[in-house]
């Protein structure tokens, strides 16, 4: 049988994981994937204290990046400076690696894959994006015959668990939150999660293998699920949406948009039923339309499903580095990809105050497809506000942060008004 000598740095939820299962429970890899995997070395600066497994640990993380018999690095510790640092020189030392580390590829992964291709050794990411699911091994083999037109995914575990607890349980946010963080979902910073930050550099990731774009997550934008309130959750049950943290990217003419929004998803869809910690992405192809994903993205054991995948396919020779020097699309500068959207506000109750709203709507040329306004609740609303939604027509996050601004400007609107995306049939 094979052997892959490995080194682990990060003893943390996914480095424990990924131990233990190849500590414990070898077999299973051995038997589906032929080759025997050997911890060699572990880099965990807290010491053999946070290891307890029989494995050789050491506090001197750039030790595991050197030792001569490690084949492959596997880097589970996290942020960006010290990764890199460790991931470099262990290319330099003629190591491959493996890496869970989202942040790290979607900001520095083209000079990464670069110093890859330089030395002849592979980098494997699949951890990085929808942890347990196989996403990137679908981009990078299953679809390879096929253009990408666009994805839209649910790539971020936490947010997609407190937004199904929000829905299904009337959980508070902080509540659901908190559970997340018990299960191990959630990042070490959980505002990376609820804001956004999170999704829009899985995005990234994927943008880079579907579009042949640069890896630049600074060119993602997006926001995160912090303004989303029992209210909006209603409104959408109520018009048939499910609300979901949807990372969606596109190309059209060599151009591309990326983005990660908080998002009304119709219940015809199948990302609207994707609930719990689950992610799902759904890639739409030119030739073959959609095919979606769907599984664990997030927790220990998922990413550690993902790591050791990719040191078997290391084991079998791996596969081309991604080549970073061909022609590359480039991101659109003006997000001109266009949505439905839902406009939640609280409109004067007085004769003509709806009228005002809706002629600013036709004035901007935006058609609204639906209007709810609930009843006044007097006895609650001293200045006497009327809840209203409205479903417009697609207009660009421009027009739509433009019309925002606008809305909140009438003297017959109270507080900021919210808007979110909608993510239709296509
Ligand atoms: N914190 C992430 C999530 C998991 O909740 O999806 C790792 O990417």
């Amino acid at each position: 049988m094979k052997s892959l000598k490995i080194g682990v740095c990060g003893v943390g939820n996914v480095g424990g994981a990924v131990i233990e299962n190849l500590t414990l429970s070898p077999d299973t890899v051995e038997f589906n994937g032929g080759v025997k995997i050997e911890i060699l070395q572990v880099g965990a600066r807290k010491g053999k204290s946070a290891v307890p497994y029989n494995v050789e640990v050491s506090t001197d993380l750039m030790e595991v990046s050197q030792n001569p018999d490690i084949d492959v690095f596997v880097e589970l510790i996290g942020g960006c400076e010290l990764a890199k640092e460790l991931i470099e020189k262990s290319i330099k030392n003629g190591k491959n690696i493996v890496t869970a580390n989202k942040a790290l590829i979607s900001t520095h992964g083209d000079e990464l894959f670069n110093l890859a291709k330089e030395n002849g050794v592979q980098i494997g990411f699949e951890a990085s994006v929808a942890g347990g699911t196989p996403v990137i091994k679908a981009l990078r083999e299953g679809l390879v015959a096929n253009k990408v037109k666009w994805f839209a995914g649910i790539l971020n575990g936490t947010t997609n668990y407190i937004l199904s607890k929000m829905t299904d349980e009337n959980s508070s946010f902080e509540d659901a939150l908190k559970q997340a963080q018990n299960l191990g979902l959630a990042e070490a910073d959980p505002t990376m999660d609820v804001d956004g930050t999170d999704a829009a550099q899985k995005a990234s990731i994927l943008s880079a293998l579907a579009f042949n774009t640069p890896f630049d997550f600074s060119s993602v934008a997006y926001g995160g699920i912090e303004k989303i309130s029992s209210d909006d959750i209603l409104y959408a049950e109520q018009l048939g949406y499910s609300i979901k943290h949807i990372a969606y990217g596109s190309i059209e003419n060599g151009e591309v948009n990326v983005s990660a929004y908080p998002t009304f998803v119709s219940k015809d869809q199948l990302l609207s039923q994707v609930g719990q910690q689950m992610n799902a992405l759904e890639i739409y192809c030119e030739d073959i339309g959609s095919t979606v994903y769907y599984g664990p993205g997030a927790g220990p054991k998922p990413t550690a499903s993902a790591v050791i995948a990719d040191l078997v396919d290391i084991s079998n020779g791996g596969w081309p580095v991604l080549d970073n020097n061909s022609k590359k699309n480039q991101f659109s500068k003006q997000g001109n990809e266009k949505f439905s959207r839902y406009f939640n506000l609280e409109v004067k109750n007085e004769a003509g105050a709806i009228a005002k709203v809706s002629s600013l709507f036709a004035k901007k040329d935006i058609s609204i497809e639906a209007l709810i306004q609930k009843e006044s609740k007097q006895n609650i609303d001293p200045q006497n506000y009327v809840p209203v939604v409205i479903i417009s027509g697609k207009i660009s996050d421009l027009q739509a942060l433009a019309m925002l601004k606008e809305i909140e400007s009438m003297e017959e609107i109270n507080k900021s008004v919210k808007q979110f995306r909608i993510h239709n049939a296509i």
